[in-house]
Order: C-alpha cells, then structure tokens, then sequence
C-alpha cells in the first residue's frame, strides 16, 4: 500500500542532516511512499507547513551542509493546544507516517507522540554532539570535529607565532565528546570538559602545567566546551530553550577562562569560538554514508510498520531500537576517556 510519510528536522542542524533526508526519500520511493517536507521541525507539523520532497528535490543533496527542511527548536508540548494541533495536521496532510529526525529534543517529542497518541513514528538520531545513548555515534558529530580539529591547528601556528596561549571553544553544553575528540586530535595541552567539575586547584594545576608547556614549546592550547562551569565565575542568568537548555552564547567561557590563565600564568592569552561554523558545511565521507545508511532504514522500517523505533547505528550495522532507549538517559564522557585524555598533556 502506498504511504504518505511526513520528514521532519528539528533541534540544531548538523552536516549529515541532507544525506539522510535523501537516503529516506529514495529508498522510500522503491515503496512507493509519497513524501511530504515538514518545514522547521515541530514547528511544520503544528502549523501544518509543508513542503514538496520528491527524489528530483532529495537527489543532489548529499553534500549540501545545514536541513534543506530548515530547523527548529519548537517543541509542541510547550505551545497552547500544540499537540492538538500536531494531530490533526497528521489527519488533514494525510500523513500515514512520521519519520523525525532529531535530538534527544525531537526524539523526545516524537517518543511521546508514539506512546501518548500512537503516532506512527520513526526516529533518526542527529546530533554534532553525539551524546544518544542508543547509538555508537550520530551523523554530524565526525564533520564538526574534522571543522574543530582544523580551527585548532591553526590557534596553535598563530599563537607559536606570538608565544601565547590559545584558548579555543567548542560547543557541547551538557556532554563533552566534541571537545573531547577535538583536544585528543589536535593534540591540545589541556581540554575542560562539562562533565568535570572543576576546582580552583584544578584551574591552579592546569596553570602550573600550561607554564612549563610554554616555556618548552612557545605556544600552548587549551580546547574548552562552551558547557564548562568555572569555579567562581558568575554563569549570569541563563536564558532557557523550549526545551529548558540553557542558551549558551552570551557566556563567553572561553573569554572567561582566557583571562584566568592570563592573570595567573602571565602569559599572553588569546581565545577563539569556533561556534556554529562547525554546523555549517558538506558532511564528512563519515558523515555522508551514516546519514544516508539510517535514512534508508528508517524508510525500511515505515514500509515494516516498525514504529516506535529509532535507527541506530551498533557497531558496523544500522538496527531499530527502542525510541525510549535513545532519549532516555544522555550519553556524556566516561572516565575511561578523562583518563586517556590526560595522558596526553604532558
Ligand atoms: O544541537 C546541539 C548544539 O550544537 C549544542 O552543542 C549547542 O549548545 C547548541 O546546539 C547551540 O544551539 P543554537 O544553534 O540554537 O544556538
């Protein structure tokens, strides 16, 4: 039987977002499905705004950064009758089935609309966070990894240049795997992570250590994520997302830390955010055959009316798993891994 299937995005985009939207539309035709674009996330289904998604629309965008779908942070269980309004969306479109694809955000919505008001749901996992428990990794994380790593080697020429610390921000509010994988690859000197809590000792320590570094090479990096909390610094009053995450851009940590290291080393400090330049971009090879790999499953599992589900990746295959798995709990840093990262200042 034909489907109509509704695809949206939602949460921030990342590069690997475009694959997947083709490997869903196109596997999806061999069934048969008609395709309808959700604009901006839950924000298209509340407010019933679509968009064409045939495979002449899907077919040359593999390597086009960003959601040609556009993105939101709307979540329809914060608006007045929202998720009233979702339901009757899906009646009125027609829409046999959802396919999301999302963060623990839009995967949280979408769990809910599957066990609240059986919606035909599947979800595939995004993020550049790449903190989803149910999955070894998420499209996006490689590319703005790859865009970190970059961004850092280049701090380091300059700040040899002029024998100065440098100090670079990567995103990751809650978990600390980009900051992680980016002090770990670009061979930083000292990476903070949000899953640490750090003290004034820690800070002292890291200082003590940054000036023999110096002194050797001329030059030493710090990575910093954006979610870091600094002992004694004022965090100011946090704005909240609709999913009550804290809005980071106004903190300016690593501004925050760049004069920390400044007064207590006496060393000339300078900090960089790399920001969202690290969503922006074509997708990674990585990036590009994940997001098509479970785009094409999640339209596998439509045609089964294997709902509920979300596609993840395990090892080298792509299998369905439980919606509630994947946004349960949030996967951050293990101390396996503070410990290897350590290992590496010296
Ligand atoms: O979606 C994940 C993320 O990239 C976080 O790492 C970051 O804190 C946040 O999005 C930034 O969101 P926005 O694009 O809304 O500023």
């Amino acid at each position: 039987m034909a489907k109509r299937v509704g695809i949206l995005t939602g949460g921030g985009d990342c590069p690997g977002l475009n694959p997947a939207i083709r490997g869903c539309v196109m596997k999806g035709q061999e069934f048969g499905f008609e395709f309808v674009g959700l604009v901006e996330g839950w924000k298209g289904l509340v407010e019933g705004i679509t968009m064409p998604l045939s495979v002449d629309d899907v077919k040359e965008i593999i390597s086009k950064g960003g959601t040609i779908l556009g993105t939101s942070r709307t979540n329809p269980y914060k608006k007045e009758g929202g998720v009233q309004k979702c339901l009757d969306n899906i009646k009125k479109l027609k829409l046999d089935a959802l396919v999301a694809l999302g963060g623990e955000d839009t995967l949280g919505v979408a769990t809910k609309l599957y066990k609240e008001h059986k919606v035909n749901v599947v979800g595939v996992p995004k993020t550049m966070d790449n903190d989803l428990s149910a999955t070894d990794y998420t499209f996006g994380f490689d590319t703005s990894v790859t865009i970190a790593v970059d961004a850092a080697g280049r701090l380091k020429d300059t700040g040899k240049s002029h024998r100065r610390i440098m100090v670079l921000e990567v995103m990751g509010r809650h978990a600390g795997w980009v900051a992680l994988f980016t002090g770990i690859a670009a061979a930083s000197d000292w990476t903070l992570l949000p899953e640490q809590k750090v003290s004034e000792q820690d800070v002292e320590k890291m200082c003590q250590h940054l000036r023999k570094v110096h002194e050797r090479d001329k030059v030493a990096l710090v990575v910093i994520s954006e979610g870091v909390k600094l002992p004694g610094a004022d965090a100011g009053k946090e704005e909240l997302d609709e999913f009550g995450h804290m809005i980071l851009r106004k903190r300016g940590i690593a501004q925050q830390l760049c004069d920390v290291i400044e007064k207590k080393t006496s060393i000339e400090t300078r900090s960089a955010v790399i920001g969202h330049m690290q969503r922006g971009g074509p997708p990674t090879l990585f990036d590009r055959i994940l997001g098509t790999r479970v785009g094409y499953k999640a339209a596998e599992l439509v045609n089964e009316g294997n709902f509920g589900k979300m596609v993840a990746q395990r090892g080298m295959d792509i299998v369905p798993v439980p919606l509630e798995e994947a946004t349960g709990e949030l996967k951050v840093v293990t101390s396996d891994w503070m410990k290897l990262m350590e290992t590496f200042f010296k």
